[in-house]
């Protein structure tokens, strides 16, 4: 149902209470998301953003409730990557000569999707479009988070529609950031930021110094997933800054899998080590083939320093830890301490193995990790807390 934001914007999107994973299965969304379109009527009238396919006739049916879709001057696609396009195709159905505004790369990911010749209009950073008493301006934000993504600036109302920038896989039926548990939005928007922007940090950061060289005025943030900012719409901004910023917390992290519960035993006590040598540290343990992988990417994030720990297996380590370090490598954390640790019964490569990938994954590895062979007797759990006090050490 459509909800009116201010008196020429109409929220006119979807939310997806049932979405639990998104971009196949490579990021977790527990808490849903919304696909948010937003309908502004001036003297002329403008779409911003559709919605993902498997709701693109429930979205034009919507969209028509609200207004004539004869009506609708201009369509402006900020990013094209489906779960915003998806609705493009059964909307143009019904307005196939309405031009669609969108950057140069953007148009060759529409027709790379849907292949129809609509009518494009290519737009670079600083553009406008004049709707009446408002205008819309086009700031191109490569990355963020596809080649083609722009925000666009609307004049009058003071409005930064930021398409994924600012979002938040969060389903909620209020909009505003005013009306919601902020902590639980917050969580949602680091884990968004952490699994889909993190790897484009350096872009996050230089594209706010633009935005704020502008020195418009911005009372409202509308992206297109999750709730709007608009009460002090800024706060968001100042803490995407934090966070592109080699963001940490006084953390450590320990991610590890075990078959006989000896790398688990490892873990525990190399944790213990850690509380005895800082007492204030926060130290989380995840057993990567149980917890959820964007949780454990979003705990790294969140660390100063991770502990990676596999039992040998096959001559290498578990597959699950192949699967949340290919994750973590692709996310390009910065500026983070590491070590690998693990069991072994006879030939023990894993925790060499693991060092390299941490290594390869950017990591600044403190040690040569440590190895039990078989399971951990009394004289092995003091060798492995002796290691997780001199981590800490290593951290200084
Ligand atoms: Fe929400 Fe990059 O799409």
């Amino acid at each position: 149902m459509a909800k009116k934001i201010t008196d020429k914007v109409t929220w006119v999107g979807k939310i997806d209470w049932e979405l639990v994973y998104f971009h196949g299965h490579e990021l977790s969304t527990y808490k849903g998301s919304s696909y948010n379109s937003y309908l502004v009527q001036d003297q002329k009238t403008a779409l911003i953003d559709t919605c993902w396919k498997p709701y693109d006739e429930e979205y034009v049916n919507h969209l028509k409730e609200t207004i004539d879709l004869q009506k609708i001057d201009y369509v402006i696609m900020n990013h094209n990557e489906i779960d915003h396009s998806g609705a493009l195709p059964a909307l143009m159905k019904e307005i196939p000569n309405v031009p669609i505004y969108c950057t140069k790369k953007g148009e060759g990911i529409i027709r790379g999707h849907y292949h129809q010749d609509w009518n494009f209009v290519n737009v670079k950073t600083g553009d406008t479009l004049d709707l009446g008493d408002s205008k819309l301006v086009f700031i191109e934000a490569p990355m963020l988070h596809w080649p083609d993504t722009m925000f666009t600036y609307m004049t009058g109302e003071n409005i930064l529609f930021s398409n994924d920038g600012f979002g938040q896989h969060f389903a909620s039926e209020e909009m505003f950031n005013d009306k919601v548990d902020l902590h639980e939005v917050y969580s949602e928007a680091m884990k968004y930021y952490v699994n889909i922007l993190n790897p484009y940090s350096p872009m996050v950061t230089r594209k706010i110094k633009e935005i704020l060289a502008m020195n418009v005025p911005v009372d409202m943030i509308c992206p297109s997933h999750g709730i709007i900012w608009r009460d002090n719409p800024m706060q968001i901004v100042e803490t995407y800054q934090k966070w592109a910023n080699n963001y940490q917390e006084n953390q450590i992290t320990l991610i590890y899998d075990t078959m006989w519960e000896s790398t688990r035993r490892m873990a525990e006590c190399i944790a213990e080590g850690i509380r005895q040598a800082d007492p204030d540290v926060v130290i989380k343990l995840m057993n990567a083939a149980k917890e959820d992988k964007s949780d454990i990417t979003t705990e790294v994030f969140k660390s100063k320093a991770i502990l990676v720990g596999s039992p040998t297996i096959n001559y290498g380590y578990a597959y699950s830890i192949g699967g949340i370090m290919e994750l973590i490598r692709g996310l390009k954390f910065k500026n983070k301490k590491a070590a690998a640790f693990g069991s072994y019964g006879w030939s023990g490569e894993a925790v060499k193995q693991i060092t390299e990938l941490l290594q390869g994954a950017g990591f600044a590895v403190v040690n040569d990790g440590i190895r039990c062979q078989w399971v951990p007797d009394t004289a092995h759990m003091e060798e492995c807390r002796r290691f997780g006090r001199e981590f800490v050490e290593g951290l200084k």
